[in-house]
């Protein structure tokens, strides 16, 4: 799984709720693999990257095509997704990159809307992309105040909140990756669907 670090900016309080989603990740026994915006290398930026991407730019694609699933972390800036994150989508191979992809978000923002916007923007934007939208998202408001001195979330709320995001991506990512409906002739898929989520008939 990949973990995207929505903003480049030094110090990003949107770095530090990372910290918290890789050890959330930890304790469930999956390491990420973390793109972090602001180690983009300088050629990306290049105006011909367009059409030819630099080779140091192919950690960064790598990165998103071997996904298994993608968690991304976004600040709002001015309501909408950080410029170099709308960027750096725009720098990745078309459609494979989020083809199928499973994705899930988080988003934070100084204000009381906790980056509502931006995530429901990149909703949009995955949802035309084709890729598959967990569709629980956290938001963290007022992220000032939820952040300690040491950069740490102390809620027990809403790290629990987190944790349970991370254990319903992880299984919608296991069951997409996973599931075979059509694999017995003689149980039919919606058998197969009935038992896997254990809906009454
Ligand atoms: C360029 C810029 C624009 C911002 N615009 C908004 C905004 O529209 N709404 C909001 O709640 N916070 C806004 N903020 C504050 C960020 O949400 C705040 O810095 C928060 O810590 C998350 O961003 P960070 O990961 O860069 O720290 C903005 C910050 C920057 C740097």
């Amino acid at each position: 799984m990949t973990l995207l670090v929505g903003t480049n900016r030094p110090g990003s309080s949107t770095l530090k709720v990372c910290t918290h989603v890789k050890e959330i990740y930890a304790g469930f026994k999956i390491p990420l693999k973390v793109l972090d915006l602001a180690l983009l290398p300088s050629e990306i930026f290049e105006r011909t990257a367009y059409t030819n991407k630099p080779a140091s730019f192919q950690p960064f694609s790598i990165g998103i095509l071997e996904s298994t699933g993608l968690i991304i972390v976004s600040p709002e800036y001015n309501g909408s997704v950080p410029g170099i994150l709308k960027y750096f989508i725009d720098m990745l191979k078309f459609p494979e990159s989020f083809e199928h992809r499973p994705v899930c978000f988080i988003g934070l923002g100084a204000g009381m809307w906790g980056a509502l916007r931006p995530i429901e923007q990149l909703q949009a934007i995955f949802g035309y992309r084709n890729a598959f939208v967990y569709p629980e998202r956290v938001f963290l408001p007022k992220i000032n105040d939820l952040l300690s001195d040491e950069g740490r979330i102390t809620d027990p709320e809403i790290l629990e909140r987190m944790r349970d995001q991370a254990a319903g991506f992880i299984d919608f990512v296991e069951k997409l990756r996973s599931v075979k409906l059509r694999s017995q002739s003689s149980v039919t898929a919606q058998d197969a669907i009935a038992e896997k989520i254990s809906v009454p008939r």
